[in-house]
């Protein structure tokens, strides 16, 4: 078992969502879906939150649960992909885990959102340029928050869940 939080922090379409069920069923413990919980509490879809509230509204729910996180039971917690765009977010995110960041190229991230209507950010510029120019904006924050770094490129999500295991290992914290 573990007693700290592990964040998957990374782009949308990283594979955050999938490597934390896979990651769970490895350490037995909660597996917590950030994006699922604000809808879950909030009883809106993302999409519906971002038309009618706006994204800083969205980025307030998501900073609230992630300093709520840090009091709870030791978890997997897939982040939203926007998780670091507030520093104190990476800053609670440290305070109580250890934050793992699930690298992508951009043609990873289009094959793998293209067809998804549910994310905000991309609605209206679902192509590679775009996911390539956020990316690129937002690179410096999931590297400087994170404690390691797993590409998930052109890998299994055994191989992925394998890798971060022998890392966590490494440091001795599993
Ligand atoms: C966002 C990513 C989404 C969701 C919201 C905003 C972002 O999560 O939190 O649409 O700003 O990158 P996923 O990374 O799980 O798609």
């Amino acid at each position: 078992m573990i007693d700290y939080n592990i964040f998957l922090i990374g782009f949308m379409g990283a594979g955050k969502s999938t490597i934390a069920r896979t990651l769970v069923r490895e350490l037995g413990c909660p597996l917590v879906e950030m994006d699922e919980r604000i809808v879950q509490e909030q009883g809106m879809s993302i999409n519906d939150i971002f038309a009618q509230y706006g994204e800083e509204h969205f980025r307030d729910i998501e900073s609230k649960l992630i300093q709520d996180l840090g009091k709870q039971e030791a978890s997997v917690i897939s982040c939203g992909g926007g998780v670091v765009v507030r520093p104190q977010n990476t800053e609670y995110m440290k305070q109580s885990g250890r934050i793992v960041f699930l690298s992508a190229t951009p043609e990873t991230v289009y094959e793998r959102v293209k067809n998804s209507n549910d994310r905000p950010i991309l609605n209206g510029h679902m192509n590679v340029e775009y996911i390539a120019q956020l990316m690129e904006k937002r690179r410096r924050l999931y590297e400087e928050a994170a404690d390691f770094i797993v590409s998930t490129d052109k890998k299994t999500r055994e191989e992925i869940c394998q890798e971060i295991l022998d890392r966590l290992e490494e440091t001795n914290e599993i």
